[in-house]
């Protein structure tokens, strides 16, 4: 029988058994992850080897040195996930991958590894979607969550409100219309000069300053469940270089928590506008920018006068990492989707969900 024929009676095999380890992979841009999960929820080991004191020379991610450092860390990750585990290659049930959305070569590391693997173990291969990654986040950090709910996915790719329908039934109701906010982020930084990783720099200076600055910009998604950060981001860029052509000072910490402020203000807002239109009662924080604690806050705070609940993982499970996959790759697994064939392909671009 052929291995995808032979892995569709496995996985009703599965589906019908009380404990699933799925071994998860992710490597969509400068992190090397794999883990083990049970169930989903339960990790029983989470290994990151993160490249940021390696890009942090170039000033953020290089997408060729980043393949080959994946290259490099990935079969020693997978043993430390092993090995922290407490488990033996033959105990995994199935190996969930990201193929997609990131950097086509970093992803590429993940998938072929993850290829092999469920070739070489007889046990089948999930491909997952890095966004429904972030989400299942927090499937591990709150054990009584379960669908419907509102997520807002917040990473250096994505900006976007989507209301979970079911474990693996999405529905995106809003969306940046430009760049993304961890982009954002990572601008501010580097024009005010902290350098990469630029989110956890602008939040840990924000603490030291005021919100006393007004930047001033063009909103055009005001009425809408969208999101435009380009706009912000030229406004923090205009106002750095006007002071700097008046010959004035500029405060770093008071530009990070104004700047703060300002895309609290505008997550919180819409979030907490599409939560009510759709009766929903919980919100979700998903992807690397979630890992702000000050942003937590501010859109939980916002929440509550409205009754609503805030959920986001804690900072490892913010940031990519292969519990998140392997939490998505058991629930596709459950829905019976997401099985893939051996000649699986990673994807720079997919849909969101
Ligand atoms: O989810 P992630 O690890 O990778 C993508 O899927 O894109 O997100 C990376 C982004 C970067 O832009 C990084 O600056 C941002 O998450 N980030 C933060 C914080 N930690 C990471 N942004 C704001 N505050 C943080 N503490
Ligand atoms: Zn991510």
């Amino acid at each position: 029988m052929e291995y995808l024929e032979r892995m569709r009676e496995r996985v009703k095999e599965l589906q019908k058994k009380d404990k699933v380890i799925v071994l998860g992979i992710e490597s969509s841009c400068d992190e090397t992850s794999i883990s083990v999960v049970v169930n989903g929820r339960e990790v029983l080991s989470n290994i990151v080897a993160s490249q940021i004191d390696i890009h942090t020379r170039f000033g953020g991610v290089v997408p060729e040195v980043a393949s080959r450092n994946h290259i490099q860390a990935i079969t020693n990750v997978y043993e430390l996930a092993l090995k922290e585990a407490g488990i033996k290659a033959q105990d995994i049930d199935a190996v969930a991958v990201t193929y997609g959305a990131g950097l086509i070569g970093a992803l590429f590391v993940g998938v072929s590894f993850a290829k092999s693997l469920a070739y070489a173990l007889d046990v089948p291969l999930i491909a997952v979607n890095h966004i429904k990654g972030h989400i299942s986040a927090n499937y591990i950090a709150d054990k009584e969550l379960e669908p419907p709910f509102m997520c807002l996915v917040i990473s250096g790719a994505h900006t976007s409100i989507f209301k979970a329908e079911s474990y693996t039934e999405f529905k995106l109701l809003g969306q940046t219309l430009d760049d993304a906010i961890g982009e954002a982020f990572d601008k501010v930084a580097r024009v005010i000069g902290l350098g990469y990783p630029g989110g956890p720099k602008v939040e840990k200076l924000a603490l030291e300053g005021k919100n006393n600055i007004i930047f001033k910009r063009q909103n055009s998604t005001k009425d809408s469940l969208n999101f435009s950060f380009s706009g912000i981001k030229t406004a923090v860029i205009n106002y750095v270089s006007n002071a700097k052509s008046r010959g004035e000072e500029v405060n770093n910490a008071d530009i990070c928590c104004s700047f703060q402020h300002l895309v609290a203000k505008e997550l919180a807002s819409k979030v907490i506008k599409a939560t009510k239109e759709n009766g929903l009662d919980k919100i979700v924080l998903a992807g690397g920018v979630s890992a702000n604690r000050f942003l937590y806050n501010y859109i939980k705070e916002e929440a509550e006068k409205d009754g609503l609940q805030v959920l986001a993982p804690n900072s490892i499970l913010c940031t990519d990492n292969g519990a998140m996959i392997a939490s998505c790759g058991y629930y596709s697994l459950m829905a019976g989707e997401g099985l893939a064939d051996l000649n699986l392909t990673a994807k720079a671009n997919i849909a969101y969900v």
